[in-house]
């Protein structure tokens, strides 16, 4: 292990991240999924699925492989359309958005395979989730004009108080693809980070973390729910680490949601132990 990859102070959260008067917490609207239903040819990923994010609170959405996840979050963030049912950040419908509309309105998310662009150090990568949030017009940008130089260093400013608050402040001149994974998975955070969402979808934040690793995750998320006053939907494996932070948890099996409650309810719910331990059958047949 090289000293890049030891968790330092670094992952701590620290004074840096506490919310400034221009990054003021605003209550995260609650995130209402009804009868979501998705056909791709052949195949029903989801299939009438229904649950609700409540404002402020770690939602995790767990199931055996295939169940549908990932295909939840590609709707609520736009990149698929659903076949039925409907999503909705507080009054807002979210379907039938595209997905640049629907980060607009503060729902951030990060992909099961990372999303970065490799050459550009973490930085630029970074500069990129906050595109957004930018006001300059791209000519006073490219004539360099005062106005546009003031504007890049808040958002620069800002790059780096997010950074120091996910622990890679240390990398941020490194071009993405040297990086280790661990450390690219929490550069995708920072990146969802840096849009100011309201609402952040998680698809598999831990997937190939050490164990160390996933420990600094589940404080920063925590961190992030309670001085960023964000809502997180997440998806992932890992039943330990959704035990730690979830306040509900949702149980999907082919498409269908089977269960929701906390993660104690969800460990002896007979439907949700029968689903995973279908799946050990089926892996050990
Ligand atoms: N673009 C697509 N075209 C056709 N079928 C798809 C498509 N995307 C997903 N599916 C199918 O939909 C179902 C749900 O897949 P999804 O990726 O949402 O599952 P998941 O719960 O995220 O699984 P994993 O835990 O393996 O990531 C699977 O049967 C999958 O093969
Ligand atoms: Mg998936």
């Amino acid at each position: 292990m090289t000293d890049s990859h030891k968790p330092t102070d670094a992952h701590k959260p620290t004074d840096a991240h506490k919310p400034t008067d221009a990054h003021k917490p605003t209550e995260a609207p609650e995130l209402t999924i009804r009868d979501l239903t998705v056909r791709f040819a052949g195949v029903t990923a989801l299939d009438g699925v229904g649950f609700t994010v409540r404002p402020g609170t770690v939602h995790a959405l767990v199931g055996p492989n295939g169940a549908g996840k990932s295909t939840c979050f590609n709707v609520l963030s736009g990149v698929v359309r659903a076949s039925d049912g409907s999503v909705r950040l507080g009054r807002r419908e979210l379907t039938g958005l595209p997905p640049h509309r629907i980060a607009a309105l503060g729902v951030a998310r990060t992909f099961q395979n990372l999303a970065l662009s490799p050459r550009l150090d973490v930085a630029d990568n970074l500069m990129l989730g906050r595109h957004r949030l930018t006001r300059t017009g791209i000519a006073a940008a490219g004539l360099r004009l005062p106005s546009a130089r003031q504007e890049e260093a808040r958002h620069r400013a800002r790059v780096r108080e997010i950074a120091e608050f996910v622990g890679i402040a240390d990398h941020l001149a490194t071009p993405c693809g040297l990086l280790p994974y661990g450390v690219r998975k929490r550069v995708e955070l920072a990146r969802a980070l840096c849009l100011e969402p309201r609402v952040l979808l998680l698809d598999e934040p831990a997937a190939g973390m050490n164990g160390t690793e996933r420990h600094a995750l589940t404080g920063t998320l925590r961190a992030a729910r309670t001085s960023l006053g964000l809502s997180i939907l997440l998806v992932e494996h890992d039943m330990g680490l959704v035990g730690r932070i979830a306040d509900e948890v949702t149980v999907l099996d082919f498409g269908r949601r089977i269960a929701t409650g906390t993660p104690a309810q969800i460990r002896r719910d007979p439907a949700v132990v029968r689903a995973y331990l279908g799946v050990s059958e089926r892996r050990a047949g």
